[in-house]
């Protein structure tokens, strides 16, 4: 059992990182913003863990100076999972939660006086347009990226790397696209490709669309995991007996392309379309944000990324077990099956 400090209990991810934890025997404390104290006593009811009064913005992290003392006195781990993710949100925000945030992280880390292990969640993002295969290793590519949430999560992995705390091991994970839960398909938010099941939900209705035009390349991996798998291998890493400094990649093994991701959506709901490939021209993407899902994401239609996941399958069994074949209709259907038209 180790006592471990998590940011971002209340988010996607997070939830379900702090369930698994607790599953596992460890003590948790999740570090929550006053505004979202009642949401977190809400969600984490039926759980014995803690809640920590704090703001990432904040040099302390933690509001209150005895509790600070406390965790920086006993804290085993430190998960810092919290971000601002939005592919539309301006800099200064991204910047603010995603690179002061992970700075105020690392700084309260090296005060902290029984630290092993620091674990941070990234993201395959900050391998923005880089072509060909993407290896954990990598991560200074002069790749361009094409929104802020990318730029300051591949700024906050620099940072996290470049910084040594002495006698604490660093582990990071980029996650894929993180997608609804492989059983039921539950997601928290809309946000990445729901934005396009979101389009597709208002328009399915039309049961006979005859073509759909989608500015998308030819092949493009969509490098999706559930969330429940995400968090699983998360937390077989933090299980692991001896970590070392590494970084991996969380995908399934095996994912569709963008276009087959597309396909199996259509098809959940009953939609009879053929998915027409256009460029990434003007007018498509101003007819994309009219319709409601952000130009930002038309990018990734077109990305020529892949990546590796070597260290993630040689340090643990989940991932291999992960194959979008399995859930992908199951999550998509479950997902159209509770919007609304
Ligand atoms: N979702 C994906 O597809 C995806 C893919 C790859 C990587 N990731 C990474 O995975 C991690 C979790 O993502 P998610 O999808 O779970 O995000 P999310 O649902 O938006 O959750 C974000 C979490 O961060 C917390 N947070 C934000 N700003 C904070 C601040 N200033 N102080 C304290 N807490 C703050 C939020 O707290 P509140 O409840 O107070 O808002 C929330 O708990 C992030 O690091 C993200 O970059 C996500």
């Amino acid at each position: 059992m180790k006592k471990i400090l998590l940011t971002g209990g209340t988010g996607f991810l997070g939830n379900y990182l702090v369930h698994n934890l607790v599953e596992q025997g460890h003590e948790v404390y999740i570090l929550v913003r006053k505004q979202s104290h009642k949401k977190a006593m809400k969600k984490f009811e039926d759980l014995n863990i803690t809640i920590i009064l704090g703001d990432l913005e904040n040099l302390d992290l933690i509001d209150d100076d005895k509790i600070a003392k406390k965790m920086i006195d006993d804290i085993d781990i430190i998960v810092h999972c919290a971000a601002f993710y939005d592919l539309c949100a301006d800099y200064k925000t991204s910047f603010l939660a995603n690179v002061v945030g992970t700075q105020n992280v690392l700084h309260f880390s090296s005060t902290c006086k029984k630290l092993k292990e620091l674990h941070y969640i990234s993201t395959i993002a900050v391998a923005g347009d880089y072509e060909g295969e993407f290896l954990e290793t990598d991560l200074y590519k002069d790749q361009i990226f094409s929104n802020n949430y990318a730029r300051t999560k591949y700024d906050a992995e620099k940072l996290f790397r470049n910084t040594n705390i002495e006698t604490v091991n660093k582990i990071i994970y980029r996650p894929g696209i993180i997608i609804g839960d492989s059983q039921t398909g539950k997601i928290d938010h809309v946000n990445g490709p729901y934005y396009l099941l979101e389009l597709i939900a208002k328009v399915r209705s039309i049961k006979v669309l005859g073509f759909l035009p989608i500015p998308l390349g030819k092949d493009v991996s969509f490098p999706i995991i559930p969330v429940d798998h995400a968090a699983k291998f998360i937390v077989d890493i933090i299980n692991k007996k001896n970590t070392e400094d590494k970084t991996y990649h969380v995908i399934s093994t095996h994912v569709p392309t963008l276009e087959e991701f597309i396909e199996v959506a259509l098809k959940s709901c009953s939609v009879y379309a053929k998915i027409l490939r256009t460029p990434n021209i003007f007018i498509l993407r101003q007819l994309i944000k009219f319709l409601g899902v952000p130009p930002e994401l038309i990018d990734y239609g077109f990305s020529k990324t892949s990546f590796s996941l070597t260290h993630a399958i040689s340090d643990s069994d989940s991932l291999k077990k992960s194959d979008s074949s399995e859930y992908l209709l199951r999550v998509l259907q479950a997902y159209f099956s509770r919007v609304k038209q």
